[in-house]
């Protein structure tokens, strides 16, 4: 298979991206990073993408607070292809996409979310499965479809909730599995050894 074209949507820290360049790097993701665009100004992931030499930048996504909508859209649509991406990635962006994005890379928009959906959609996954008690937490890694953090699972891992986890202790948990999570899922795409049936994708 080809190698991966990335383009990398985040709003924070990126140290989702970060997993994902040190992978490359390492000889472990046939893949290329080929733009990282923010909708956060200054964000730290802008930090770390100037690090490794990435192509990076701000994408202002007003009006809106909470979606990738309208004009905003078509700007981030018209960038990632004009750098040649085939693949978008979200990490840490924390913005509903559209279906006009998701229609430009079809099958081809993945997010990590930091619970074991259908679970926990939304934010903050590891405080509501904090909260409700679970035994369990983790973390998933889906392609995009047009709801909240429910298109079809690529990879989950969990990670047990300990009696004295707060917030921020269970994320750090679920963030170790994350970085492992993302490589492996988009592996699994750079081999093109999966198919999408349904709600399932079938590996192998
Ligand atoms: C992660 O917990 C991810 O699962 C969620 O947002 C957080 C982003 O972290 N979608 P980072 O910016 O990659 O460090």
């Amino acid at each position: 298979m080809a190698k991966l074209k990335l383009g990398i949507l985040g709003s924070g820290s990126g140290s989702n991206m970060q997993s994902i360049v040190d992978a490359i790097e390492a000889g472990t993701l046939d893949a290329e990073v080929k733009i990282v665009l923010t909708d956060v100004p200054g964000a730290k992931i802008l930090d770390r993408a100037a690090k490794h030499s990435l192509e990076a930048t701000y994408l202002d996504c007003a009006p809106w607070k909470t979606k990738l909508e309208g004009p905003a859209e078509d700007r981030c649509i018209e960038i990632m292809k004009a750098a040649g991406v085939d693949t978008v990635v979200l990490a840490g962006f924390m913005r509903i996409v559209k279906p006009k994005l998701l229609a430009a890379f079809p099958n081809r928009v993945i997010n990590i979310h930091p619970a074991i959906l259908p679970s926990f959609p939304g934010v903050h996954g590891w405080t509501q499965a904090l909260d409700y008690g679970c035994k369990v937490a983790g973390v998933t890694v889906h392609f995009v479809d047009a709801g909240t953090d429910s298109g079809p699972i690529i990879v989950q891992k969990t990670v047990p909730v300990m009696e004295d986890d707060t917030p921020e202790t269970l994320h750090a948990r679920i963030q170790v599995q994350e970085h492992i999570a993302y490589p492996e899922a988009l592996n699994i795409i750079a081999s093109g050894k999966y198919r999408i049936e349904g709600r399932r994708v079938r590996i192998g």
